[in-house]
């Protein structure tokens, strides 16, 4: 018998993705963005991406399945990201497939964005092996997966316990007087940069957090390590290099990020590194990963950029998953859950 067919609406943030996977095999994947609505604000305005989706939402199902040339009568159940997000663009989605739900009659599954993130390598690079390792990270979220079973047995080895690693780019491309988001643009000067030319703090890698938080992380320190050092320089009426600035920090999150993430696959025994999330865009942190994890003989699994960032084949992929490994579907009042722990695969 052939796999199902999984429609997948993701809302969680500013993009409205929908898209159909049949086992493995990508159909379509359709996106629109609000980020350009947003970006004069400097940051995600809830509501204002709420509305958006609610306008993009019936259009973009209309694109995927046109696009496909697939009839809605055909599809076999509905996934819908449940969390984590924000609530307002997360409910708006979770709407549209309760609705598509009743109207077809057709299972619902609530799922996890983050790991839908590990999830969609399976479209690019084939089934995961039995354990792999997920480093997620974004502008919302930086965590380290364990991942025995994409469907069912996910444990979160560590997380951010301030910013995300997107976030702290952002953050310091702000003090550096770079448009928003200031990821793209601080990795591009970095590019001219010497990393080595000043050794910020690489924070949680002390002998005395390795007990607790050795698989966690923390970016607030290295930003405002960064901005005392600007600040140090401008008060001396001293020029900044921003280049350099851009690489000894780009250089001490990709140091972080890689050491951590390599450790918990040696300790844990993994030889599979998937990496996701819109910040897996960060050319620093792809070239020390792939350094890094070819010396350690990991292999290592980074999908094309336009699924990295959020999208519907994400969660139309791990839909997949969750039919095929048999879970229950959700039911129709499951609520979306802005901080849905990373164990929860479904809802
Ligand atoms: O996954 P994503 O599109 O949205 C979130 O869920 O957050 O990730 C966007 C984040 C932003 O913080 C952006 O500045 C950062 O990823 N980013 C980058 C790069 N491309 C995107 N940061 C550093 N270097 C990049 N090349
Ligand atoms: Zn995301």
């Amino acid at each position: 018998m052939a796999d199902p067919l999984v429609l997948g609406i993701e809302t969680s943030c500013d993009e409205t993705g929908v898209a159909l996977v049949r086992g493995d095999e990508l159909l379509v994947d359709a996106v629109a963005s609000s980020m350009e609505e947003h970006a004069r604000y400097g940051g995600i305005i809830p509501e204002v991406a709420s509305r958006a989706h609610l306008e993009a939402m019936v259009p973009t199902i209309q694109k995927a399945l046109g696009d496909a040339d697939v009839d809605l009568s055909e599809v076999d159940a509905i996934a819908v990201t449940a969390g984590p997000g924000l609530v307002g663009p997360l409910t708006i989605g979770a709407s549209a497939a309760k609705a598509l739900s009743i109207g077809l009659n057709k299972p619902l599954y609530g799922v996890n964005h983050v790991i839908g993130h590990a999830c969609v390598d399976q479209l690019v690079d084939g089934p995961l092996p039995e354990r792999a390792m997920a480093l997620v990270v974004s502008g919302g979220h930086s965590s380290l997966l364990l991942v025995d079973d994409i469907a069912t047995d996910v444990t979160e080895l560590g997380s951010t316990l301030d910013d995300a690693a997107g976030e702290a780019f952002d953050k310091v491309g702000r003090l550096l007087g770079l448009p928003y988001p200031g990821g793209p643009h601080i990795d591009r000067l970095a590019r001219e940069g010497d990393p080595t030319a000043i050794r910020f703090p690489r924070g949680l890698t002390a002998a005395k957090d390795q007990a607790k938080h050795a698989y966690d992380f923390s970016f607030s320190g290295l930003k405002t390590a960064v901005a005392r050092w600007v600040e140090a320089r401008t008060d001396a009426g001293q020029e900044i290099p921003v280049n350099d600035v851009a690489a000894s920090f780009a250089e001490a999150v990709a140091d972080v990020l890689t050491a951590k993430t390599i450790a918990a696959c040696h300790r844990h025994g993994v030889d599979t590194l998937v990496i996701g999330g819109g910040f897996s865009a960060n050319s620093q942190l792809r070239d020390m990963a792939a350094k890094r994890c070819a010396e350690a003989g990991i292999d290592l699994r980074i999908p094309p950029i336009r699924y990295c960032t959020d999208n519907g084949a994400m969660i139309a992929a791990l839909g997949s998953a969750v039919v095929r490994a048999g879970v229950a579907p959700s039911t129709l009042d499951i609520p979306v859950d802005s901080s849905m722990p990373l164990t929860t695969i479904t809802v």
